[in-house]
C-alpha cells in the first residue's frame, strides 16, 4: 500500500483496535494517549473532536459524549455520589432539570433549584454536601445572561465546582473557564456541530483530577460518541467562528424588526438595549450576543399555530442553532415537563416562541416572519 497522508482526518470506523503481542498492550497501559484499544475508552476522531473543542474553552482536557444529556451526565456523577447535594439554576434547559430532579433524585443525589434571583446569594442554599452549581451561560428559552465570573467568586468561597452550559454562547462568545468556571458543558447537536446532523455532547475540564473523573465516567456508563458522529462534529466545529458571526449579526436584525412590529409583545435577546443583562452580554460576550432569541405574542397557542402554519421557509423543529432557522414552541417541547408553576414563574406562556436564527440573508428571513405575523 503506498503511503498515505489525507488533510483531513479519516473516519476509524473500528469499535476495537490490534495489538502485535502482550508487549504492546502493556505499553497501551504504561503510556496512556499513545494508542487505542476500544472505541468505548477513545477512538482518533473522538479524540479529534475533544481536543478541538478543549482548544476553544481552554480547559485541561475534554471528553466527548453520545449527548448533550450525556454530558451533563458524566459532569454531575464525576463530581457527585449519593448523598451529595446539587444546585442548579431554575432558568436552564428543562431536558437538564428532568435530569436532576426526576432521574439523579433517584439515585441519591439530592437537588434545589435556585431561582434567578437569587442566584447572586447563595449562601441559603449551600449545603455541607452540596458540591457544584450547574447553570448555562444563556439560559434556554428566554436568555438570562449569568455574570459567570461573579459566580465563579461565590462558589469558589463556598468550596463547590461551577458546572456551565455553554451550549447557547459557545466559546466564540464566552469562554467560561476562564472566567473561573470549574467544567463547560455543551449540547455539541447545536452550534459546536451546527448543521442539524449530529447527536453528542462535550465535557471540558480545568482540572486534570476532574477530568479524569468525568473520563471515567463515560467509558464505564458506555456514554461514549461513535466514530462517524466525532468526525461530522468536527467537520462542523471548523465553521464556528464563521458562522457565531453571522448569527449573531442575523439574530440582532431579527431582534430589532420584533421589537418593532405591534403585534410583539415583547422580546428577549440579550443584543437588544432593553434586555436586562444587556451590559454583562456585552463584556462577556465580546460584542456577540448568539443566535437564540424568544418572542412573545399574544397568549393564544391557536395564534401560534397560524403563525407557524404561515411560515413558509421557517420549520418547526425542536431543536436549534442549526445553519437553517427554526421555531420552537418551549411550552410544547424544551420546558414541556416543567410544572404549570415552574412555567408561569419563567414566564413560559402560551404565546412564547424560541427563534433560532441560522445564517441566511436577514431580509429573507424579516420577509418570511413579516408576512407570518399577519395571520396572529
Ligand atoms: C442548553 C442545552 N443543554 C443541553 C441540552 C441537551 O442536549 P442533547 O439534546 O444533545 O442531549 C440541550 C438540548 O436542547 C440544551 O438546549
Amino acid at each position: 500500500m503506498p503511503h498515505i497522508h489525507p488533510k483531513t482526518t479519516p473516519i476509524y470506523q473500528t469499535s476495537v483496535f490490534t495489538f502485535d503481542d502482550l508487549n504492546a498492550l502493556e505499553q497501551y497501559f504504561e503510556q496512556p494517549g499513545q494508542s487505542y484499544m476500544y472505541t468505548r475508552y477513545s477512538n482518533p476522531n473522538s479524540d479529534e473532536l475533544a481536543e478541538q473543542v478543549n482548544k476553544l474553552e481552554g480547559g485541561a482536557g475534554a471528553v466527548v459524549t453520545s449527548s448533550g444529556m450525556s454530558a451533563i451526565l458524566a459532569a454531575v456523577l464525576g463530581l457527585c455520589k449519593a448523598g451529595d447535594h446539587v444546585l442548579c439554576a431554575e432558568e436552564i434547559y428543562g431536558g437538564s432539570s428532568a435530569l436532576l430532579t426526576k432521574e439523579l433524585t433517584r439515585i441519591g443525589i439530592e437537588v434545589t433549584l435556585v431561582p434567578t434571583a437569587d442566584i447572586y446569594t447563595l449562601q441559603p442554599y449551600v449545603q455541607p454536601n452540596t458540591r457544584l452549581l450547574l447553570l448555562e451561560t444563556m439560559s434556554n428559552p428566554l436568555l438570562q445572561v449569568f455574570d459567570i465570573a461573579q459566580l465563579a467568586q461565590q462558589t469558589q468561597q463556598h468550596q463547590i465546582k461551577l458546572v456551565v452550559d455553554n451550549t447557547f454562547a459557545t466559546p466564540i462568545i464566552t469562554k467560561p473557564l476562564s472566567l473561573g468556571a470549574d467544567m463547560v458543558i455543551h449540547s455539541v447537536t447545536k452550534y459546536l456541530s451546527g448543521h442539524s446532523d449530529v447527536t453528542a455532547g462535550v465535557v471540558i475540564c480545568e482540572q486534570q483530577e476532574d477530568l479524569q473523573r468525568v473520563k471515567q465516567v463515560m467509558m464505564v456508563y458506555g456514554l461514549n460518541l461513535s466514530p462517524f458522529e466525532s468526525w461530522l462534529a468536527a467537520r462542523g466545529l471548523k465553521t464556528l467562528r464563521l458562522r457565531m458571526r453571522e448569527h449573531s449579526s442575523n439574530a440582532l436584525a431579527v431582534a430589532q424588526f420584533l421589537q418593532s412590529h405591534p403585534k410583539v409583545e415583547k422580546v428577549w435577546y440579550p443584543g437588544l438595549q432593553e434586555h436586562p443583562q444587556y451590559e454583562l452580554a456585552k463584556k462577556q460576550g465580546r460584542g456577540m450576543s448568539g443566535g437564540m432569541l424568544s418572542f412573545r405574542i399574544q397568549d393564544d397557542k391557536e395564534a401560534v399555530n397560524r403563525f407557524m402554519q404561515a411560515l413558509q421557509h421557517i420549520p418547526f423543529a425542536p431543536s436549534l442553532a442549526g445553519v437553517a432557522t427554526s421555531i420552537s414552541y418551549p411550552l410544547g417541547t424544551s420546558h414541556r415537563s416543567l410544572s404549570p408553576e415552574q412555567q408561569q414563574r419563567m414566564s413560559i406562556t402560551a404565546g412564547v416562541i424560541r427563534l433560532s436564527v441560522g445564517i441566511e440573508e436577514p431580509e429573507e428571513l424579516i420577509a418570511d416572519i413579516d408576512q407570518a405575523l399577519t395571520q396572529v
